[in-house]
C-alpha cells in the first residue's frame, strides 16, 4: 500500500478502503501522458528558477528513463501503488533520492489527472478522426465506381423509388463527414491546459502556465482553476460524438445484414469477415456487422454514466470524477476497433449489382415517374396518381412490372399514354432525371462527389 499522503493519519488505511479507492488498475493507461506532463511541469519550474538547473535536468533525465523502462516492459506498473501518479513519483524518488521529492512542487493530483485525461482524450479524438477519414475515402471510392448502379431506394423498408448505389453510399458519407467535423470541433474546444490549476485555487509559486501549455501543444492555459480541475465536458462531448458514430455504424450494419441475407443478396460479405455455424454447415453469418450493432449500447451507456456522475458534483474536484476513466476508455476502444473492423468489412464486400438492378425494376419503383409522365401529358396529378394505382393493381394480379404492359393495355387506363412512356419510365431515366443537387442522377452525383473529394483531400492534409 504505497501512497503519497499519510502524515496526518494515525492509522493504516483499511485494506478494502485502499482497494476501493485505488485507480492504478485502470489509470496506468495514462503513464505516458503523466510522465510527459511531469516533464513539461519540471521544465517550467526550471525556467522559473523554482528548481535549479541541475535538479531540473536530473528529474527530466530520470523521468525519461522511467518512461523508456515502462515502454520496454523493464518496469512493471503494479497494484502496490494507489494510482499512476504515485507510481511515477515513487519510482522517481527511488532512483533519484531527495531531488525526486521536488517534482510535485506547485502541483496537485487534481490538475495532474485533469491534464493526463485531457492529453489522452485529445490523442484519441485525433485517432477517431483519422479512422473516420479512412472510412470516408473507401465510401467515396465506392460512390465513384457506382454512379450508374441502379438499386431500389426504400421507405418503411418497402421499395419506393430507384436510386443508385453511389447515392445510397453518399448518405453515409454525409453522416461520417459530420462525425469527422464533430471531432475537429471537440479538439478545438478542449485544447487548453489545466495544469497549474493546483488543487482548486492555483498556487503561490510563480508558475508560467502559458509556457507549460505551449510545451504540451495546447493553445493556452484554462482560465479558471476551479473549472480547470473539475471540467470533464470534453469527455462528455467526445462520448456523445462517439455515440453518434456508433449510431451511424449500427444503421449501416443493419442494412448490410439485410442486404447480405439470402432473400436480398445485394452484397456478399467476404469470407474473411464472416463466421460459420457449429451445427449448420451451410451458414455464413454477418457476425462483425452484428457485433458493431450490438456494441453501440455500451458506448451510449458510457455517455449516460458520465453525464450522471457529473450532474451532482459541487465545485471543485471530488473523487466521483475518478469514475470518468473506465467506461470512457472502454467506449473509445470499442468505437475505434469498430471503425477499423467495419472499414475492413466494407472495403472487401462484394456488391451484387445485378441483383440490385433486378430488384429495382421489380418493385414498381417507377410508379411516381409514370404518374409524372401523365402530368406532363396534361393529366392533373391526383388523377394521374389514381390511374397509376389502378395499373399497379392489375400488374400485381398478373405478376408484371408497369413496363411489361403493352401501349394498348396502358391506353385502356388513360389515352394520354404514348410510345415514349417506356423510355420515360425506364430505371435509367427515372434515376438520371433526378438532377437537383443531392438527388441520385449521375450528373448531380458527379458534382457532389467532386465537392466531397475536394473536402476530404483538404481534411486529410490539414491534420
Ligand atoms: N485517481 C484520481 C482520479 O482519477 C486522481 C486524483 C486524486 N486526487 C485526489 N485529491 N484524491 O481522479
Amino acid at each position: 500500500m504505497a501512497q503519497l499522503w499519510g502524515g496526518r493519519f494515525t492509522k493504516e488505511t483499511d485494506r478494502l478502503v485502499y482497494d476501493f479507492n485505488a485507480s492504478i488498475s485502470f489509470d496506468q493507461k495514462l503513464y505516458q501522458q503523466d510522465i510527459r506532463g511531469s516533464i513539461a511541469h519540471v521544465t517550467m519550474l526550471g525556467k522559473q528558477k523554482i528548481l535549479t538547473e541541475k535538479e531540473t535536468e536530473d528529474i527530466i533525465r530520470v523521468l525519461n528513463e522511467i518512461l523508456a523502462d515502462v515502454e520496454s516492459g523493464k518496469l512493471e506498473v503494479t497494484s502496490e501503488y494507489e494510482d499512476i501518479h504515485s507510481f511515477v513519483e515513487a519510482n522517481l524518488i527511488g532512483r533519484l533520492g531527495d531531488t525526486g521529492k521536488k517534482l510535485h512542487t506547485g502541483r496537485s493530483r487534481n490538475d495532474q489527472v485533469a491534464l493526463d485525461m485531457r492529453m489522452y482524450v485529445r490523442e484519441e479524438v485525433v485517432k477517431s478522426n483519422t479512422l473516420l477519414k479512412e472510412l470516408l475515402e473507401t465510401i467515396l471510392t465506392i460512390m465513384e465506381d457506382n454512379l450508374h448502379t441502379v438499386m431500389p431506394g426504400f421507405t418503411h423498408l418497402q421499395k419506393a423509388q430507384p436510386i443508385t448505389l453511389a447515392h445510397h453510399m453518399g448518405a453515409y458519407f454525409e453522416m461520417f463527414k459530420r462525425d469527422s467535423l464533430r471531432m475537429e470541433d471537440i479538439y478545438r474546444r478542449m485544447n487548453y491546459c489545466p495544469l497549474g490549476s493546483g488543487a482548486l485555487a492555483g498556487t503561490t509559486y510563480p508558475l508560467d502556465r502559458e509556457y507549460t501549455a505551449e510545451l504540451l501543444g495546447f493553445y493556452g492555459p484554462t482560465l479558471n482553476s476551479m473549472d480547470g480541475v473539475s471540467d470533464r465536458d470534453y469527455c462528455i462531448e467526445y462520448l456523445a460524438a462517439l455515440s453518434t458514430v456508433m449510431m451511424h455504424l449500427s444503421r449501416f450494419c443493419e442494412e448490410i445484414i439485410i442486404w447480405n441475407s439470402n432473400e436480398y443478396r445485394f452484397v456478399e460479405i467476404d469470407d474473411a469477415y464472416s463466421t460459420g455455424s457449429s451445427i449448420m454447415p451451410q451458414k455464413k453469418n454477418p457476425d462483425i456487422a452484428e457485433l458493431v450493432r450490438g456494441k453501440t449500447g455500451r458506448v451510449y451507456g458510457a455517455l449516460m454514466s458520465l453525464l450522471t456522475t457529473m450532474k451532482g458534483i459541487p465545485l471543485a474536484y471530488n473523487k466521483d470524477m475518478q469514475e470518468d476513466k473506465e467506461l470512457t476508455f472502454d467506449a473509445i476502444d470499442t468505437v475505434n476497433h469498430s471503425l477499423v473492423l467495419f472499414h475492413g468489412m466494407l472495403a472487401t464486400m462484394k456488391f451484387c449489382t445485378e441483383n440490385m438492378e433486378r430488384s429495382a425494376s421489380g418493385g414498381f419503383t417507377n410508379a411516381t415517374d409514370a404518374a409524372d409522365y401523365l402530368v406532363n401529358h396534361g393529366v392533373p396529378f391526383r388523377d394521374a396518381h389514381g390511374i397509376i394505382g389502378r395499373i399497379v393493381l392489375k400488374c400485381i394480379e398478373e405478376n408484371k412490372a408497369i413496363d411489361d404492359l403493352t401501349l394498348t393495355e396502358l391506353q385502356e387506363f388513360s389515352p394520354a399514354f404514348e410510345q415514349d412512356v417506356f423510355e420515360a419510365i425506364s430505371m435509367e431515366t427515372c434515376v438520371n432525371k433526378r438532377l437537383t443537387i443531392g438527388a441520385p442522377g449521375a450528373e448531380a452525383m458527379k458534382t457532389v462527389i467532386e465537392k466531397e473529394r475536394e473536402w476530404l483531400e483538404k481534411a486529410v492534409t490539414e491534420k
